[in-house]
């Protein structure tokens, strides 16, 4: 199986599946100089890592990352980083039934379809375990921003589960780690609470919302055409597991806006231009204006549910499945940080091509 690398200039490689010996990402291009170490990786880690609270998953994985290349006394050399966090919390008999059996709204299916042989245990390589390497990766370009633009700051919450969406003017980003759903809205994060210990409880499950922003972004990151900075979020966010819609800045509402409304206008303040508004999600052309970038992806309900479902056996008989073992009733819980992973790695990508590019010879104005 190819395409298992993301990034132009900072590339990431995952590899492994969800019950082998360990998986992890190989990090080329990641910039010489920078400062990292294992507790700084595992802090990122631990916000992804199942078992921590009754809304995900009870698997329980310390997810521990080990850095096994590329680095010198402390700091990256410019080689291949390697990084692996072994599997310790593996029950592969919890998944017999789907070795013979396609959950519905899952890659069985279309995995056996195409290469004719799976590893069923856990999902294999389509289960979410492999965005661990992606938040240890991410963490990587965190560190790398911190030294190249250090006012960056990246900040993922889920605003929707089910048809439960926040109230936006009460929004106080100091609540979102303050609740498990990593919601700015104390009142909202309650009223979830209680609607999905319900669905947990009746064997069910939901989908959500996260919106990630990346604030301190310099303008001039991306580039026309086929290098658009919103191109590379897009696609990093859709690469996400149970993810089915991306949106930047207004997204899909934009068509309900009209031009005297969407276009954000722009006035010339003390330190260079400054927009009345933010509909563009921080991005024109392709390139970053040096607003917040506002990037927002749906995810589906977990289709591994204990409510029986109708589907077909590998030898094509009528069946049904109700998907035991230990699975995340709303699977946009651990997206936050997988989603703020995946924007770092995008940023850090474009800064470097950026960089190599265009160098300090940016356009001035004023
Ligand atoms: C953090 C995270 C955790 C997930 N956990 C589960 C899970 O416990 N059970 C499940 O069926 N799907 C889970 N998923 C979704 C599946 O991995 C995903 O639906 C599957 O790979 C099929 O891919 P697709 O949904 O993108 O088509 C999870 C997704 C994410 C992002």
């Amino acid at each position: 199986m190819s395409m298992n690398t993301f990034g132009h200039l900072f590339r990431v490689t995952t590899w492994g599946e969800s019950h082998g010996p360990a998986l992890g990402a190989t990090v080329d291009g990641c910039p010489p100089g920078v400062e990292i170490d294992e507790a700084t990786l595992q802090h990122w880690l631990d916000r992804r890592k199942p078992g921590q609270n009754k809304f995900t998953t009870q698997r329980r994985e310390p997810d521990e990352v080990r850095i096994l290349s590329g680095l010198f006394e402390g700091r990256t050399t410019g080689t291949p980083v390697q990084l692996m966090i072994e599997n310790t919390d593996q029950r592969s008999k919890d998944y017999g039934d789907i070795a013979e059996k396609f959950r519905p709204g899952h890659a069985d299916i279309t995995y056996w379809q195409k290469y004719g042989i799976r590893d069923y245990r856990g999902g294999g390589r389509s289960s979410a375990r492999e965005t661990a390497a992606r938040v240890a990766a991410g963490g990587l370009a965190r560190a790398a921003l911190a030294t190249l633009a250090p006012q960056i700051e990246i900040t993922g919450y889920m605003v929707q589960v089910g048809p439960h969406g926040i109230d936006r003017s009460a929004m106080d980003m100091t609540e979102i780690e303050n609740n498990p759903f990593w919601c700015p809205d104390a009142k909202a994060a309650e009223g979830w609470a209680d609607y999905l210990d319900g669905l947990r409880k009746a064997g069910d499950s939901v989908g959500a919302v996260i919106e990630v922003i990346a604030r301190g972004v310099p303008s001039g990151l991306g580039a026309p055409i086929y290098g658009k900075l919103d191109t590379d979020l897009a696609a990093a966010a859709m690469s996400i597991n149970a993810v089915k819609a991306v949106e930047i800045g207004e997204g899909m509402a934009s068509a309900a806006l009209r031009g005297s409304e969407n276009a954000d206008e722009i006035a010339m303040g003390p330190d260079g231009p400054v927009y009345s508004s933010n509909h563009a999600g921080g991005i024109l052309g392709g390139i970053s204006t040096g607003q917040d970038i506002v990037l927002r992806f749906a995810v589906k309900p977990t289709s591994s549910i204990l409510t029986e479902r109708r589907t077909i056996t590998k030898s094509g008989e009528d069946t049904t499945i109700i998907t035991k073992g230990r699975h995340d009733p709303c699977v946009g819980i651990r997206a936050v940080p997988v989603g703020e992973a995946m924007v770092a790695c995008v940023l850090l990508d474009h800064l470097l091509l950026h960089r190599g590019q265009v160098g300090e010879n940016q356009g001035q104005i004023g």
